[in-house]
């Protein structure tokens, strides 16, 4: 059976204690993972030591950067490398949210880097990708999320593909309480794994989990979890509380 993974997304939110405090509440609320069942949690880069040794004796659960930049060292001021996160133990990395497109221009060729850089350090990349609201109006979806996976994905081998966990976000979901319905999501989800099965083989995509990302909440992510192509989910909003990511996290299938 593929990971199934609840992924939490602080973004930049948080001041250093309450990110202490609210890992402390999900690690000390007696929930605990096994199996195929992770948690990962993406906090912001001056967490990351924080939240590494908090996670020492819980099984299944990881930190990971939320951005990465795509030269191993050098004169990039403000950015953070590949060996850098390997030397924190950190083993998880998010490349390519949608903030990081819109705002810092992070196109599909520079994501494609990054998620190289991350697989030559045995980092896994959570690959985002996702379509804008007038994508969708236009029912141009499909194409849209297939052109992200061509050009930041599939120059990769099929072994290097593997060790990559995609998360579809739809922009028109993210942070708005507007979530994809689970049809949606599944079918998005289908898609993806289609496009990977062309492309790699249907044995090799069938085991590439894909989270869904946009306003996952405890009152929909069961439901969301439970469409066969969903692996789980990549959480904002909600992941900043105890409760609600706890519920998301028995939410997995
Ligand atoms: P949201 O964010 O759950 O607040 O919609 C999801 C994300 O951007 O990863």
């Amino acid at each position: 059976m593929r990971k199934q993974i609840a992924a939490a997304n602080w973004k930049m939110n948080l001041s250093y204690q309450e990110g202490e405090q609210l890992l402390d509440a999900i690690l000390n609320s007696g929930i605990a993972l096994s199996g195929n069942r992770f948690a990962v949690f993406a906090v912001p880069a001056p967490y990351l030591a924080m939240a590494k040794s908090k996670m020492a004796n819980h099984p299944n659960f990881y930190v990971a950067a939320q951005n990465m930049y795509s030269k191993k060292s050098g004169a990039f001021t403000g950015e953070i490398s590949a060996p850098m996160l390997v030397s924190l133990g950190i083993d998880h990395v998010i490349i390519g949210h949608s903030e990081r497109r819109e705002y810092f221009n992070e196109s599909n060729e520079l994501l494609a880097e990054k998620v190289k850089i991350a697989l030559e350090h045995n980092i896994t990349p959570i690959f985002c990708c996702g379509e804008a609201l007038p994508v969708r109006e236009a029912n141009e979806q499909n194409s849209f999320v297939s052109t992200q996976l061509q050009e930041s994905l599939f120059s990769l081998t099929a072994e290097e593909l593997q060790k990559v966990v995609i998360a579809y976000e739809p922009i028109w979901a993210i942070g708005t309480g507007k979530t994809a319905s689970s049809e949606q999501a599944q079918e998005m989800h289908q898609h993806i794994r289609n496009e990977i099965a062309a492309k790699y083989g249907k044995e090799i995509a069938e085991t590439i989990s894909i989270l869904y990302g946009g306003s996952v909440k405890a009152n929909n992510a069961k439901e969301i979890f439970g469409k066969p192509d969903v692996d789980g989910g990549l959480v904002g909003g909600a992941s900043l509380i105890a409760d609600e990511f706890n519920q998301i996290l028995s939410g997995l299938k």
